[in-house]
């Protein structure tokens, strides 16, 4: 009788999200990544993340998780309303971490800001502790995006809302060619000058917006995880969309 052999293991395909593709890009590339979004998006990333806090019905009190929070824009917007009465933004990257730590003290809203690491597939929080959780293009780079939003739902109380603010898929035939093009052309050449030659790595990014679910079929999943009411207003045309699920 001959041994089982374990399967080879299997190279990720262009865009597929591992772990250890994702941690290696972003710790390659904290010390550029804001410069890099500033440039590549024209600044209107700033408009997407304040839209994303607009929809998420945030009342005063109430505790916000930002998961996948890298350099920490979408959690200090969500400081910088004055009404949480506590914002933990987590990653699993330190590099990202040590930049957003950086940029706490220039927010004075008085709400306190925390940033610590953690996996956004298995979080190191209690059951029903948050009332808003949010993640901003991270959730299109988690290789189990079904154990998040079960992890989501774990961590929010009753009526909480997920937030997901996300690369999308714009419905105007014409607008999604043109940005498209602009993905495959433009990004990976920015993002190798700015960081120095590294152009696999943009290349990822762009594939992995993709290989990502649409509007409808993101929304059909949320469901099938088990949120009730699900919703999505696109904003730029619909280059990113802000999916609001409840529990
Ligand atoms: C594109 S950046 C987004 C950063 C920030 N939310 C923003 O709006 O600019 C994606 C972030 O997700 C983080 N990330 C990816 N997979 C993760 C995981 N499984 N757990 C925690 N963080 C993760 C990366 O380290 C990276 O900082």
């Amino acid at each position: 009788m001959t041994e089982p052999t374990a399967p080879e293991p299997r190279e990720a395909a262009p865009g597929e999200a591992t772990s250890e593709r994702v941690r290696g890009i972003f710790s390659g590339i904290a010390t550029n990544y804001d410069a890099f979004n500033l440039l590549s998006s024209f600044g209107i990333d700033r408009i997407w993340r304040r839209r994303a806090v607009g929809l998420s019905r945030l009342r005063k009190g109430e505790r916000v998780l930002d998961l996948c929070a890298g350099t920490g824009d979408l959690s200090l917007v969500y400081a910088k309303t004055g009404l949480p009465s506590e914002v933990l933004g987590t990653d699993f990257v330190p590099e990202m971490l040590a930049v957003a730590e950086g940029k706490v003290g220039k927010v004075a809203s008085g709400v306190p800001v925390r940033f610590s690491q953690a996996d956004a597939q298995d979080l190191p929080f209690d059951d029903r502790s948050f009332d808003v959780v949010s993640v901003a293009f991270g959730v299109r780079n988690l290789p189990d995006r079904a154990a998040n939003f079960r992890e989501v739902r774990r961590v929010l109380k009753p009526g909480g809302r997920y937030v997901i603010l996300e690369f999308s898929r714009p419905p105007f035939p014409p607008f999604r060619w043109l940005y498209h093009a602009y993905l495959r052309l433009v990004i990976p050449t920015l993002g190798s000058l700015l960081s120095g030659g590294d152009r696999a790595s943009f290349q990822y990014l762009n594939d992995s917006i993709l290989r990502f679910p649409n509007q409808p079929a993101l929304a059909a999943e949320l469901r099938a995880a088990g949120f009730d009411v699900v919703d999505w207003n696109n904003v730029s045309f619909g280059i990113v969309a802000v999916h609001v699920a409840t529990v």
